[in-house]
């Protein structure tokens, strides 16, 4: 195959790409990343060698269109995104060009050139739960609460009316919460890490009840290759098939931030509760059957993940 990854040098896609390499190494892998302030190159220094690196960004249709013709792309996997909610309260608008314009940029260069297009979303575009609501499933209501989940179920829409429009081939997957080395500094959990190593404050929202269904990101990249294999074997579809990706593992926020300060001998008293989130969703919880039934399973327990997460950060901070 030869792959056009974008956003790779984030947190998911970085994964994504070392792992693929690792395990397909006669691909072609073309990695196109912004370099905002999430990204860092070098988490593909490993295998910089062995694929091509472009910096630029995925609303660009010249640069795109260039990049698929030059190395024959059969295939877009659409990683790069704005992703932090807290930023997409303060200004939507980098989140409108990047995961609305950008995502509508790929899909008609996918269409002018027959690529086929994996996209990348998240269950926050379901909105949140109550405790006793059952998972979200592919079929129900898309309800986001936040400009970043806005924005992704807008990317959403405009695969699919793609898909319906131009008779692309696409799909789209939904996964829950991320953890794992790699992820920019400022998200939950290497917040938890820095502020403890430092001795400081930790910021909790309200009173940390809010639920997270967290999957360790290789779990997550695993299941991406599965259900890419399972597409491209099934490539008369024509309309867009939707997998949903969890762990079906739910913590409240303020579990996950007292396991990391046990993993780092520090004290519970450092966490304090800060006001919430505007619009802060509750809980997710979304089913994962069908993509279960293509073969994948989660096979990184929280604890284990969460140890190997925090020695990376550790290291790094
Ligand atoms: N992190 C999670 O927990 C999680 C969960 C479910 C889904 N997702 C989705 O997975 C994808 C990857 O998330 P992540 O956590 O790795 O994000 P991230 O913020 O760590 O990385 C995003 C990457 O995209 C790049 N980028 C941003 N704008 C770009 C543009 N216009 N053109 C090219 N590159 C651009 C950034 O430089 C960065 O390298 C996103 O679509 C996100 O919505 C994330």
């Amino acid at each position: 195959m030869n792959l056009l990854v974008t956003g790779a040098a984030g947190f998911i896609g970085s994964h994504f790409v070392l792992r693929h390499i690792e395990n397909f190494s006669d691909d072609k892998i073309v990695v196109l990343d912004k370099l905002t302030y999430a990204a860092d190159k070098r988490f593909l220094d490993p295998v910089l060698d062995k694929i091509k690196f472009v910096e630029g960004d995925i609303a660009d249709k010249n640069l795109v269109t260039e990049i698929v013709k030059e190395n024959g792309i059969d295939t877009i996997i659409n990683f790069a995104a704005e992703s932090h909610v807290d930023r997409s309260i303060s200004d939507a608008s980098p989140f409108i060009h990047t995961n609305v314009i950008g995502t509508q940029n790929l899909a008609e260069v996918c269409r002018d050139n027959d690529v086929f297009l994996f996209h990348i979303s998240t269950d926050e575009v379901y909105g949140d739960l109550s405790d006793d609501e059952p998972p979200k499933k592919i079929d129900d209501l898309l309800r986001p609460s936040s400009p970043y989940a806005a924005s992704k179920a807008a990317a959403e829409m405009m695969v699919s009316a793609a898909v319906r429009t131009y008779g692309i081939k696409a799909c789209i997957s939904r996964c829950t919460n991320n953890f794992g080395p790699h992820q920019a500094e400022e998200k939950f959990i290497p917040t938890v890490i820095r502020h403890a190593l430092k001795d400081e404050p930790v910021p909790i929202y309200a009173e940390g009840k809010n639920k997270r269904d967290w999957l360790y990101v290789t779990d997550h990249t695993d299941a991406i290759e599965i259900i890419l294999k399972s597409q491209l074997s099934n490539s008369s579809e024509s309309s867009v098939n939707i997998f949903n990706i969890s762990a079906d593992d739910e913590k409240e926020n303020i579990e996950v931030a007292k396991a990391i300060l046990d993993i780092l001998g520090k004290p519970h008293s450092l966490l304090e509760f800060v006001e919430d989130r505007p619009g802060h969703d509750w809980r997710y919880a979304i089913d994962s059957s069908e993509t279960k039934k293509l073969g994948w399973s989660p096979r990184v327990s929280f604890e284990e993940g969460l140890e190997d997460t925090v020695e990376w950060y550790v290291k790094r901070l």
